[in-house]
């Protein structure tokens, strides 16, 4: 339920979902990973998070609506590289530069990659989203190997990514910021990382590596 003390007001708030959408559904084939099956799923976790750990809702919900936006901009990209795109979509719907700043600034603060355990709520509750939708079991069922063609890597570079940037956040305890996420989702993401690590140490053998080969 939006109020008239949101940092992104409804009006807004639309105006940048059907931009977003109108640009994922647009360019569909190129995000067969980020389109807007990811970015809906996104957006309504993060807001579920946002509301639970007193986050602004308003400002986590555009967040995750423009979280992704790098992969428009370039294939395989940090999310930094959405930024121009991002403030662009923010701008034309409408929402002030102090929000737009805001949003810009915790997409960036809830990147895997570089995220730590003393984040904002808004960037945690994002982040816990996001991290949700790469630990669900159907992921690497159904929709990893749309993320190697989208962004032009291997198994083994997916593999090594996942373990590389997943691993040592999930050892030091802040894998999921929400404690009814971590309740709820840490068996999936332990056995997704077990998974990858499986994966990549399948990899190292020759036999395995000619039946990739085989099946292309
Ligand atoms: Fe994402």
């Amino acid at each position: 339920m939006s109020t008239s003390d949101d940092a992104v007001p409804a009006k807004a708030m639309a105006e940048v979902e059907g931009r977003v959408r109108t640009l994922c559904l647009r360019h569909a084939e190129r995000l067969p990973f980020h389109g807007w099956h990811h970015v809906s799923f996104v957006r309504d976790k993060a807001a579920e998070f946002a509301r639970c750990n007193g986050a602004e809702v308003s400002v986590v919900r555009a967040a995750a609506l423009v979280h992704d936006v790098n992969y428009l901009v370039r294939r395989n990209s940090a999310a930094a590289e959405g930024s121009g795109l991002r403030r662009a979509i923010l701008a034309g719907a409408g929402v002030t530069p102090s929000v737009i700043d805001w949003v810009d600034a915790l997409v960036d603060e809830a990147e895997m990659r570089t995220r730590h355990r003393d984040i904002s709520l808004e960037a945690q509750a994002l982040s816990d989203a996001d991290t949700l939708f790469k630990a669900l079991p159907v992921t690497p069922v159904v929709l990893a190997h749309r993320y190697l063609a989208e962004n032009g890597v291997s198994l083994r570079e997916l593999a090594d990514k996942i373990v590389g940037e997943q691993r040592g956040v999930h050892d030091s305890g802040f894998y999921f910021y929400s404690p009814a996420a971590a309740a709820s989702y840490s068996r999936w993401a332990t056995a997704n990382l077990e998974l990858w690590q499986c994966i990549r140490e399948s990899l190292d053998d020759p036999t395995v590596e000619r039946l990739l080969t085989a099946v292309g």
